[in-house]
């Protein structure tokens, strides 16, 4: 006997793209066949719902995406809320498109968009994404293992060219508000210091721990920075432009240079910098990250089916479970103290 299909589920992916979110992508869908729903995948983010713009999702369309970095469905940084016109494209869209729910994938803007609809009424849930693992709520958002594997690959490359050339090597690393990225890649690559937004520190002080390790012997050193990292006495992150996306945020870059210059005039030791960039975004999904992937999107269908609405999928510990998103976004998941100060001990 034909089961009769449940619903219709959207399923978007906004913001930054990441590495997994295609595996989450082909985990709702084998799911949600699994369990008689039908999935309709929203083209770029939010933009997809004012435009209308959306195409099938079925187990041929998402086979073989599992190991495939980007998202099948592209992304945006659209804000539907910014202007009340396109949010009422949204509610006109969910309704002509017969979307019943919707599964938002994303990080603190893309979730908070869906947090604010869920609280008018949409059936929505949501899946943490961001290589930055700044959303509170879980203890770790997919696409951060793989750029912490990224940038650790990156730091040890630097390390055999900084030790032959008696260099400080300063690599800068993405990270907005939080230096997740920089500390857990900055002590597996063994970084001889780690600059990150929620600890300024001043030239001095890194010239010190610099200078410290020269006094021993070592000439050379990698220094990590976080592109939102602030030079104490300076009172903004260092920007690329004036410009500010939809969400309000600054495009951040520019730090590497700023503190490469420093520390070369400070301590005259030759300095170079390198700047990880989007390469950090890009490619193949670690092992990690797409288990941890297909986890969340069998739990974001299941969450569906079992009318648990409203709420993120989240790992705490090695379970999958959920948290409502009024719990689950308040705040900024900042790096935790412990951390820092091991990445402390191997300083200079
Ligand atoms: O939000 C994740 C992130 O990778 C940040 O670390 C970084 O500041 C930003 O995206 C870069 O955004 P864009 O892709 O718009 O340059």
């Amino acid at each position: 006997m034909v089961e009769r299909v449940k619903g219709t589920i959207g399923i978007l992916t906004g913001g930054g793209d990441c590495p997994g979110l295609n595996p989450v992508i082909r985990a709702v869908v084998r799911r949600a066949d699994m369990l008689n729903y039908k999935v309709l995948g929203i083209k770029n983010g939010w933009l997809g719902l004012v435009e209308g713009l959306t195409e099938p999702l079925t187990l041929i369309s998402v086979s073989g995406i599992l190991p495939r970095g980007g998202t099948i469905l592209g992304t945006s940084r659209t804000n539907p809320l910014k202007d009340e016109a396109d949010k009422k494209m949204v509610y006109e869209n969910l309704k002509k498109l017969k979307i019943d729910y919707l599964i938002a994938v994303g990080g603190e803007d893309t979730l908070g968009v869906a947090r604010k609809l869920a609280t008018e009424g949409v059936k929505v849930v949501g899946i943490p994404k961001t290589i930055d693992n700044d959303i509170e709520g879980t203890d770790q958002a997919f696409g951060f293992d793989t750029a912490v594997s990224i940038v650790t690959e990156a730091i040890d490359r630097l390390h055999t060219t900084a030790e032959s050339h008696h260099r400080v090597i300063v690599v800068e690393v993405m990270g907005r508000q939080t230096g997740w990225i920089a500390v857990v890649a900055g002590i597996a690559g063994g970084a001889d210091c780690i600059l990150i937004p929620e600890q300024p520190m001043s030239i001095e002080q890194i010239s010190a721990i610099l200078g410290k390790r020269h006094a021993r012997g070592r000439l050379f050193s990698i220094v990590v920075v976080a592109e939102g990292f602030k030079l104490a006495g300076y009172d903004a992150a260092v920007t690329r432009d004036k410009q500010v996306d939809q969400f309000g945020h600054e495009h951040l870059g520019g730090i590497g240079e700023v503190v490469a210059q420093e520390i070369e005039r400070r301590t005259g030791y030759e300095t170079r910098v390198t700047v990880l960039g989007h390469v950090q975004r890009g490619g193949s999904p670690t092992a990690f990250d797409r288990v941890l992937c297909t986890r969340y999107g069998v739990k974001a269908v299941d969450l569906i089916e079992e009318g648990k609405l409203g709420e993120m999928v989240c790992l705490k510990g090695n379970r999958i479970t959920s948290i409502p998103f009024e719990q689950a976004m308040n705040k900024l998941r900042y790096v935790d103290r412990e951390l820092i100060e091991t990445a402390e001990i191997f300083y200079g």
